[in-house]
């Protein structure tokens, strides 16, 4: 299915946003092991969560829609599936669900799309197999796990991954000794957060962290925010189409998530946070964005893991501005549903603009204004999609994407939210 992006008037008004994919999968995981019931409000009903939640009731818990958005999860003692663990498209579920399932006498062999069959794993079947798990296959999907009792670990998370730090910790709550995880570079910490949530010990300090002697789970009221990965779009669309001023509340705003609103508001863009309150143990906010002219940055390796998913939103904004846009430490992008750094380059010429690759960093030529008018080739991911759209709404000439039903794998209602701000897209 092709969508395409027309060049668009002012967008305006409250952009609605769906919950945070990362804490969705971490809800339904947590609470799947959890003692008692765990009720979730504001679940990101996406295709990759869905895969998490098929996959926790076949390791023995139940999962339970109870409204929009509301869901119900019964935690057990988990089994070895009879059937593969399927997580399509979700690098966090195939992560995230095998460090979880370590720690339990069983054995389960994970699949996943094409996409996610080339993306590596051994970067937690490493520390899993260290910790004392046994795997066949564990370079890339399918690995079957066999599970069992664990030791502990001192890791170090290089390159900052959330998933594999999540992966670690997840398997520790059922290892006996110490579980140190130690980030030369902070990545997300929400499954630390939720942890703490869920009653269970764990400290940061100095760049590490550590479960503590309390690893057991006990049911818990979630509210997931929305997801900031998701209301990058329409923010970002605000910050680059004339005239434009949108708002999203309930904002997760956690700072190691926040890396490109602070990006467009160094670029110029009009950025505003209010209402900043306490939900579940992260720190959640109303942002309005608005346009202005924007100006080309230099973002160093070290600010990546705060924006690793918003990077093609980011080449996209320095397009708009004026002058040369070097982004550093892009390795990773690599290793994402598709090779995002080629594919942002690709979709980038498709539209006129001007940039190029330099060993792990990304250099793009902003002139003020883009001609647009391309076909991008998505590749299959949902952010690229998603990003190059947003592009089209102010660039001269219209754009259009293919492949664009991998939209649904993080944020279904995409094409409504944006048409509801006043874009232009069919
Ligand atoms: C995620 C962590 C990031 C991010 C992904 C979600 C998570 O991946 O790109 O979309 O929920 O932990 P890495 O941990 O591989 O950086």
């Amino acid at each position: 299915m092709d969508l395409r992006a027309d060049p668009s008037g002012p967008l305006a008004g409250v952009a609605a946003i769906p919950g945070d994919k990362s804490c969705s999968h971490r809800a339904l995981i947590l609470g799947a092991q959890a003692e008692g019931e765990t009720r979730i409000s504001g679940l990101l009903e996406s295709d990759d969560v869905a895969a998490t939640a098929r996959a926790v009731e076949i390791f023995g818990a139940t999962v339970e829609q109870t409204g929009n958005g509301k869901w119900l999860v019964r935690g057990a003692e988990w089994r070895g599936p009879n059937e593969p663990v399927d997580c399509g498209n979700s690098g966090t579920a195939a992560r995230l669900l095998t460090g979880a399932a370590a720690g339990f006498d069983l054995t389960a062999t994970f699949t996943g799309d094409s996409s996610l069959s080339r993306r590596p794993m051994s970067r937690v079947t490493a520390p899993l197999t260290r910790m004392g798990a046994r795997f066949e296959g564990g370079e890339r999907l399918p690995i079957t796990l066999h599970g069992g009792q664990l030791g502990g670990i001192d890791w170090v998370n290089e390159p900052a991954s959330a998933q594999v730090k999540s992966a670690i910790l997840l398997a520790g709550l059922r290892a006996s000794g110490a579980v140190v995880v130690r980030e030369p570079l902070p990545s997300r910490d929400h499954t630390e957060i939720m942890l703490r949530e869920f009653g269970c010990e764990v400290e940061t300090i100095c760049g590490s962290v550590a479960l503590g002697a309390r690893r057991g789970l006990k049911g818990c009221a979630l509210a997931i925010a929305a997801d900031p990965s998701s209301a990058a779009f329409a923010l970002t669309a605000a910050a680059i189409v004339a005239g434009s001023s949108v708002e999203v509340c309930d904002l997760l705003v956690n700072p190691l998530r926040t890396g490109l609103f602070e990006a467009l508001e160094e670029m110029g863009a009009d950025v505003e946070l209010s209402d900043e309150r306490l939900g579940s143990g992260e720190i959640v906010a109303t942002l309005r964005v608005g346009h202005a002219p924007l100006r080309s940055i230099e973002v160093e390796a070290s600010r990546i893991p705060a924006m690793i998913d918003e990077i093609p939103l980011l080449a996209v904004a320095a397009a708009f501005a004026d002058g040369e846009t070097v982004i550093q430490g892009l390795d990773e992008l690599r290793h994402k549903e598709s090779d995002r750094l080629g594919a942002i380059v690709a979709g980038l010429a498709a539209c006129g603009v001007a940039a190029v690759i330099h060993g792990d960093s990304l250099h793009i030529l902003g002139r003020g204004r883009v001609r647009g008018g391309g076909k991008v080739l998505a590749q299959g991911d949902h952010r690229i999609a998603m990003a190059f759209l947003v592009l089209g709404h102010a660039a001269e000439e219209p754009v259009t994407v293919d492949s664009a039903e991998m939209i649904a794998t993080s944020f279904p209602g995409f094409v409504e939210t944006m048409r509801a701000l006043g874009a232009e897209i069919e």
